[in-house]
């Protein structure tokens, strides 16, 4: 597995390709959207877009248990690399969900605090982003610097990427993020995920 840490304002944003994921990519899509048809989802960032319920880990579906091992495992591994925490630093998969954004949908700017790490999986987007002057291309995540002061003291205040299908993205979740609306027929689905570090949550009492 070869992951690149890019620390775009001091902050790591951590990206890996995942083939395993390509390969069930579209099975595991239309579940989802089977899921969407049955479910009603919930409101967070989504602006237009569908939101599962934020437990999909719980869903019986194999490729939905086996997407859920796929990200413990695969983002687990990479958080616990770029925090540099020791291997045996037990994590929580504390929510996972559903992203479906159909033609014009888009997530505002938001954090995931006060998880510590979060990241998302692409699982059906276009396989070529409409041409961009700008530098965003339709549907992209938008990261926002923490300090956004920009040149000529800092890099410029957000940076985007253009995911594939297969792509996982892993953030610390205290970093401010959107997704830019896509106007394509089909719907970009992705599943999104919040990690908890287990020692600070059982520090807790009661
Ligand atoms: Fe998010």
């Amino acid at each position: 597995m070869k992951a690149e840490n890019r620390l775009h304002f001091g902050v790591p944003i951590v990206e890996v390709q995942l083939d395993e994921v390509c390969e069930r990519a579209a099975d595991i899509a239309q579940l989802l959207l089977e899921i969407r048809a049955q479910q009603t989802g919930i409101q967070r960032s989504n602006q237009r877009g569908w939101h599962s319920q934020d437990d999909l880990f719980n869903h019986p579906a194999e490729p939905i248990k086996w997407l859920s091992e796929v990200i413990f495992q695969v983002a687990g591994k990479l958080i616990r690399h770029a925090d540099h925490m020791p291997d045996n630093t037990e994590l929580l998969l504390s929510s996972m969900w559903a992203n479906i954004n159909d033609a014009g949908a888009w997530n505002a700017p938001h954090v995931h605090l006060p998880c510590e790490w979060s990241g998302v999986l692409y699982i059906d987007v276009a396989d070529i982003a409409p041409v961009s002057e700008s530098g965003i291309h339709d549907g992209d995540i938008l990261f926002l610097d923490p300090v956004p002061v920009g040149a000529p003291y800092r890099p410029a205040t957000t940076v985007a990427y253009t995911p594939k299908v297969g792509t996982m993205y892993v953030f610390p979740s205290y970093l401010m993020h959107m997704v830019a609306p896509h106007f394509s027929d089909k719907p970009r689905i992705s599943v999104a995920f919040n990690f908890r570090v287990a020692a600070n949550i059982q520090r807790f009492a009661r």
